[in-house]
C-alpha cells in the first residue's frame, strides 16, 4: 500500500537544483547573505515584470510584510475572498483592521468582482486580490474601482506563477504582490516566498520588515517591530534552478490539467475546472473537482474513500467566516457566504503536482469514477 500511495503533491526537481545546492555547501554560503538570494530576487521579479523582488521565508511571511508595508491601521477595512488560507488575514487582524469578505463565484472559484464593488466604502483601505486554484480573478472591474477610490491593491499570486490576466503576468497588478514557493507551487524552494513591487519605497520597507527593521547602517538598533523572515541561500539556489525551467513548468501544469479533463469529462456528478475564460486559460495550479449537490455526495466522503485507495486529496479552503480563530472578533456576524460554504462542502482537489506521472493520474481517475458510481 505504502509504495502505491499517491500524494496530493509531488514536486518536480530535475534541473540544476543539486548543482547549485552543492555550491552552497562547498562554499559555506548557506545563510541569507549568499549570492543566490539576490540572483533569485532579480530574475524572479523580472519574470513577472516588476522592478523589485524581496525574497522571504514563506508565502505567509510575504503576506504579513506586504500588508504591513502599506500602512494599514485600526478601523481600516480590507476586502478579500471569503475562503482563502488564513495567511491572507492574519496581519490584517494583528493590525486591528477589519477583514471584509466577498463570496466566491461557483464557476471560476474566485472572488466575485460585483460583490467587491458593493463592499467598497470610505473605510476601504485595500482590496486583497487572491487568485485561487488556476484562474486569475477578473481584475478589470476591481482595478477600476480601486483607482477611482484610491484603494490599494494587494495581490496574492501565491498559486499563480506563470498565469496571466489578459496576457499580463499575475503578480504585476498589486501595489504590492506576493508569491509562495511551497513545494506544491509552480516554482518551489521547499518553503519560501517573494514580495514584488514597482515602488522603491515599498520595496525598502519590505526588506527592512523582513530583516528585523535594523536601522540603516546601525546593526542592532531598531525603530519598529519587524521579523526575521529572510530566505536562505539554500532555498534561493533551488529557486534559481527552478526558474530556468519556468516555461516548461507552465506547459506541464496545463498538460496535467488536460489529461484529467479528458478522463473525467463524462462524469455527470462532478463539475470540472473551467478551461478558459475570456481573460485567461486555466493553469491548473491544482485540479479541482466540485461535486454536484443534487447527487448528495460530499467532498468529505469522496476524499476519505480515495484515501482508502491510497490517493491523497485536499479539501478547498475553509470559509473565513467559520474560522474558530476569528469568531471572537465578530467581523462576520450574520454574514453569509453560501458559495464559499458550498465549495468547502463539495469541493476538493486531486493529485496534480508537477511530479505526477500518467500512470498515477490514470489510477486517480479510475478510483474516482468507481467511487462515484457506487454511491448513488
Ligand atoms: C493563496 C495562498 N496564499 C498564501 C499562501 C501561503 O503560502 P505559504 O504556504 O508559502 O506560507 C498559500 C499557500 O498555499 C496560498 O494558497
Amino acid at each position: 500500500m505504502k509504495n502505491n500511495f499517491i500524494p496530493v503533491n509531488v514536486p518536480l526537481i530535475k534541473g540544476n537544483e543539486l548543482k547549485y545546492l552543492k555550491k552552497c555547501i562547498y562554499t559555506g554560503w548557506i545563510s541569507s547573505e549568499g549570492g543566490y538570494v539576490k540572483e533569485f530576487e532579480k530574475k524572479f521579479c523580472r519574470s513577472v515584470n516588476r522592478k523589485y523582488g524581496i525574497s522571504v521565508s514563506s508565502g505567509t511571511a510575504a503576506l504579513d510584510i506586504a500588508i504591513d508595508s502599506i500602512g494599514i491601521s485600526k478601523g481600516d477595512e480590507v476586502i478579500l475572498p471569503a475562503s482563502v488560507i488564513i495567511s491572507c488575514v492574519n496581519q490584517i487582524v494583528r493590525l486591528g483592521a477589519k477583514p471584509v469578505l466577498v463570496d466566491l463565484k461557483k464557476d471560476t472559484l474566485n472572488m466575485d468582482p460585483d460583490e467587491v464593488l458593493s463592499k467598497v466604502n470610505k473605510r476601504t483601505k485595500a482590496i486583497m486580490i487572491t487568485h485561487l486554484y488556476g484562474l486569475p480573478v477578473d481584475l478589470d472591474p476591481i482595478l477600476k474601482i480601486a483607482k477611482k477610490n484610491k484603494i490599494i491593491i494587494i495581490e496574492d499570486a501565491a498559486e499563480m506563477y506563470g498565469q496571466t490576466y489578459k496576457s499580463i503576468p499575475c503578480g504585476s497588478f498589486g501595489l504590492v504582490s506576493t508569491f509562495s514557493f511551497y513545494a506544491n507551487k509552480q516554482i518551489t524552494t521547499g518553503e519560501g516566498g517573494m514580495i514584488v513591487t514597482n515602488s522603491k519605497k515599498i520595496a525598502e520597507k519590505c526588506s527592512e520588515l523582513r530583516n528585523l527593521c535594523f536601522k540603516k547602517n546601525r546593526r542592532f538598533v531598531h525603530y519598529k517591530i519587524g521579523w526575521n523572515y529572510r530566505m536562505s541561500n539554500i532555498q534561493a539556489a533551488l529557486g534559481v534552478a527552478q526558474l530556468e525551467r519556468k516555461n516548461e513548468i507552465v506547459k506541464l501544469k496545463r498538460r496535467i490539467g488536460s489529461f484529467y479533463n479528458k478522463k473525467l469529462k463524462k462524469i455527470k456528478k462532478i463539475s470540472l475546472p473551467i478551461r478558459k475564460v475570456n481573460y485567461a486559460d486555466n493553469i491548473y495550479w491544482v485540479y479541482t473537482i466540485i461535486l454536484k449537490k443534487k447527487y448528495k455526495v460530499t467532498a468529505d466522503y469522496v476524499c476519505k474513500r480515495l484515501l482508502q485507495k491510497g490517493i491523497q486529496t485536499r479539501r478547498l479552503f475553509y470559509p473565513l467566516n467559520k474560522q474558530p480563530v476569528l469568531k471572537k472578533y465578530n467581523f462576520f456576524k450574520n454574514k453569509k457566504f453560501p458559495n464559499a460554504e458550498y465549495l468547502y462542502k463539495y469541493g476538493f482537489y486531486i493529485p496534480s503536482g508537477l511530479g505526477i506521472n500518467k500512470k498515477d493520474q490514470e489510477k486517480v481517475c479510475k478510483n474516482l469514477i468507481e467511487i462515484l458510481k457506487t454511491k448513488k
